[in-house]
């Protein structure tokens, strides 16, 4: 039973720091760490692990490893082993990869499809269009991600309009969920309150989740008031690994171990043992040589540690 009716009982969470959070990060990490990282949050009971991304290996070299890394991976059944691809030939490489769902993503605003795929947001739709084709012809369930819902790096506020466009024709092209993706982490609980209730309205709250991006510390109270909002699903990244190599300053997603005591004190079911995630997150944030950028995680093991 959730605190009160005004949250959902249940909230699946979308692990994207082996993607998100290791794509933006500077030292270069091993295969190995990597498949570590993603057997560890699985074991942690995460049930959808971002795993990689089939991008352009020159754009975003930190995932060049992303074909050793699938197929290092230790399986566990029930999980969704994901991946972002651009392309047709990017999805070609996650097949083959053995990725079990796929992600394409584009942009509310134009001058961010352009800095981060190198084309205008008509463009990447219609590269889009052969992936969704061979994702349905291999039953591989296809998210779509939309960039800057709030606020863009080039051109400022986006009107939920723009957003709101996006994502119906990224559904009418077949991705059966959208995930809102506040890139450089400018949105506030009233922004996702009108921007939640024009997508809720235009295309239904249950294909939402949200992205928050947690660079002006507002994501958990954006995600409060997002499952007040009815949305259901919600990413986040493993000790708040995480950026935008096109996005100038962007600071990590959420970090998971934060979302998941908060959704503790809610009484809202996960499924994800706290104790386990915050190792994964304290190995990798080892590994990276700094600390867990998750408060919960710095707070509970200054606690076990002293
Ligand atoms: P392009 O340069 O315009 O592509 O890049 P192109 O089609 O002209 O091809 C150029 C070269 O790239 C060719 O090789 C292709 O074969 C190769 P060459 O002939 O020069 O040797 N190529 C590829 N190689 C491997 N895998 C591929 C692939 N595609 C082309 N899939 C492209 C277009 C989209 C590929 C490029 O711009 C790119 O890779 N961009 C990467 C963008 C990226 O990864 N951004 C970060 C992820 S998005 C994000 O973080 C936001 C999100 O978290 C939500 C949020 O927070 O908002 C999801
Ligand atoms: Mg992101």
């Amino acid at each position: 039973m959730s605190h009160t009716g005004d949250y959902p009982s249940k909230v699946k969470i979308v692990d994207v720091g082996p993607r998100d959070g290791l794509q933006n990060e500077k030292q270069a990490l091993e295969a190995s760490d990597k498949i570590a990282l993603i057997n560890q949050l699985a074991e942690a009971g995460l049930q959808v692990i971002e795993s990689g991304s089939f991008v352009n290996p020159k754009w975003v070299p930190q995932m060049a490893s992303s074909e050793e890394v699938f197929a290092g991976l230790t399986r566990k059944s029930g999980v969704t082993y994901s991946a972002l691809t651009p392309n047709l030939k990017g999805f070609e490489r996650a097949v083959q990869a053995g990725a079990d769902e796929v992600a394409v993503f584009a942009a509310a605003s134009e001058g961010f499809s352009q800095k981060n795929i190198n084309c205008s947001i008509a463009e990447s739709l219609e590269r889009f269009a052969p992936v969704m084709e061979a994702a349905k012809a291999a039953s591989i369930p296809v998210r779509g991600y939309i960039s800057c819902v709030v606020g863009c790096p080039v051109e400022g506020r986006i009107a939920p309009q723009q957003v709101s466009t996006v994502a119906r024709e990224l559904l009418a092209m077949g991705c059966y969920e959208i995930s809102l993706g506040d890139t450089i982490g400018v949105a506030t609980a009233a922004d996702c309150e009108t921007l939640i209730a024009t997508l809720g309205k235009d295309i239904g709250v249950e294909k939402l989740a949200v992205h928050f991006h947690d660079t002006y510390g507002q994501a958990l109270a954006n995600i409060l008031r997002s499952l007040q909002m009815g949305v259901r699903v919600v990413d986040s990244s493993v000790a708040g690994l995480g950026g935008c190599p096109y996005a100038k300053g962007a600071t990590g997603n959420v970090a998971t171990e934060d979302v998941v005591y908060m959704l503790n004190g809610l009484g809202i079911e996960h499924g994800i043992d706290l104790e386990k995630l915050m190792a994964a997150g304290n190995a990798i944030s080892a590994r990276l040589g700094r600390k867990s950028q998750s408060r919960v995680a710095v707070a509970l093991s200054a606690k076990e540690d002293g």
